[in-house]
């Protein structure tokens, strides 16, 4: 589903993405809890001339999290070295990563949940004592050898705190989630946009973007690169409320930023499952998506707009997403609203 055209996951690498991306701790509106802690963590080790904590930042896809870590590395003004966590397949693999940084370098390593049992093992001891040990040798004559590292930082980020070990999030100092954000921060958001790609608009159709982008800054900046085509195709290249709408109608997100997808998981909930429970792995082959999908990018928002509950039995669609999709509520015998009959 990569041609979703708002999949969080999706990450568009050009020019104009290079041209939006943010640099600094003052050019991030919105996440004001990340943010503020952020501050006070640099100014902290700056001050003390000491290198980072460890960071765990956590939340949905497409929310900032490896932005925030390029921004930290710069504001430091150290090394960012980038790798992911199903990239790294050998202990040997994260060995030569570790021994290659320098004192305050920042290692970020992006889906960290996915990192292997025997590389977490390496990890341990090089986040808390800057220490690598390795085994010189075979046999009778193996010994370990404990070498040390430079004072270094991870930065991980992943969106399932969940699968983390918990001896690995111990390691972590700081753990940083990340919440949508709101509207007005996305409207700054696709205002700068607009500003910085020289693309005239009219706050309504801001804002018309920022109500649809789903609480996600790269759903945002999707929805506007869409837009502002559409305006320059099909109008006379201003982003305006109509045109907003005209354009991401098109696309098949509703009033609320949700796509064909979003709807179609509520619908199968609602009329394959009688409004659910119904599990995961069920619902996903119901409308023949990875769970991995509908776990990561359709579920989260869904919950957050109170369209979706998670209980120990399954999802359940709740009377908000009825009304949203405009399907009668079914009145249950045990419903509270019903007044009960003598
Ligand atoms: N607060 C923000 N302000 C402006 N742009 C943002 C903000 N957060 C994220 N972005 C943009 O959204 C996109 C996705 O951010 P990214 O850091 O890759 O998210 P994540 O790593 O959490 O999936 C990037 O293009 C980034 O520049
Ligand atoms: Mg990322």
């Amino acid at each position: 589903m990569s041609q979703r055209p708002i999949d969080p996951n999706a990450q568009p690498s050009d020019s104009l993405d290079a041209a939006l991306r943010i640099k600094r701790l003052d050019e991030l509106y919105g996440q004001d809890k990340v943010r503020h802690n952020l501050e006070i963590l640099i100014e902290a080790a700056r001050h003390r001339q000491e290198t980072l904590d460890h960071i765990l930042l956590y939340g949905p896809p497409g929310l900032g999290k490896t932005t925030i870590a390029h921004i930290v590395a710069n504001e430091m003004d150290v090394n960012l070295k980038v790798t992911a966590g199903p990239a790294i397949e050998r202990a040997g693999d994260l060995a030569a990563i570790l021994t290659n940084l320098r004192r305050g370098d920042i290692l970020f390593i992006d889906e960290i949940h996915r990192l292997g049992r025997a590389v977490e093992e390496i990890l341990y001891p090089a986040m808390e004592d800057f220490a690598l040990d390795i085994v010189i040798g075979k046999g009778p004559s193996a010994r370990n050898i404990r070498l040390k590292l430079p004072h270094f930082t991870v930065i991980g980020a992943t969106t399932r705190l969940a699968l983390l070990t918990s001896p690995l999030r111990a390691r972590f100092g700081v753990v940083l989630r990340f919440d949508f954000y709101d509207v007005p921060s996305l409207e700054r958001i696709v205002r700068r946009a607009c500003e910085l790609t020289q693309t005239p608009y009219e706050p309504d159709g801001v804002r018309v973007i920022a109500q649809r982008a789903r609480g996600t800054p790269r759903v945002a900046l999707r929805l506007f690169r869409r837009v502002r085509d559409y305006a320059q195709v099909r109008a006379e290249g201003v982003i305006t409320g109509d045109v907003a709408e005209a354009a991401l109608s098109l696309l098949e997100i509703d009033a609320l930023g949700l796509d064909s997808l979003d709807r179609t998981v509520l619908e199968a909930i609602i009329t394959k499952f009688g409004g659910g429970p119904v599990g995961l792995d069920t619902l996903a082959a119901s409308v023949s998506e990875e769970s991995d999908t509908i776990m990561d990018v359709v579920e989260p928002y869904l919950l957050q707009l109170g369209f979706l509950e998670r209980t120990p039995r399954g999802r359940v669609a709740t009377r908000r997403a009825y009304a949203h999709l405009g399907v009668p509520y079914p009145v249950s015998e045990s419903s509270p609203d019903q007044p009960a009959l003598f």
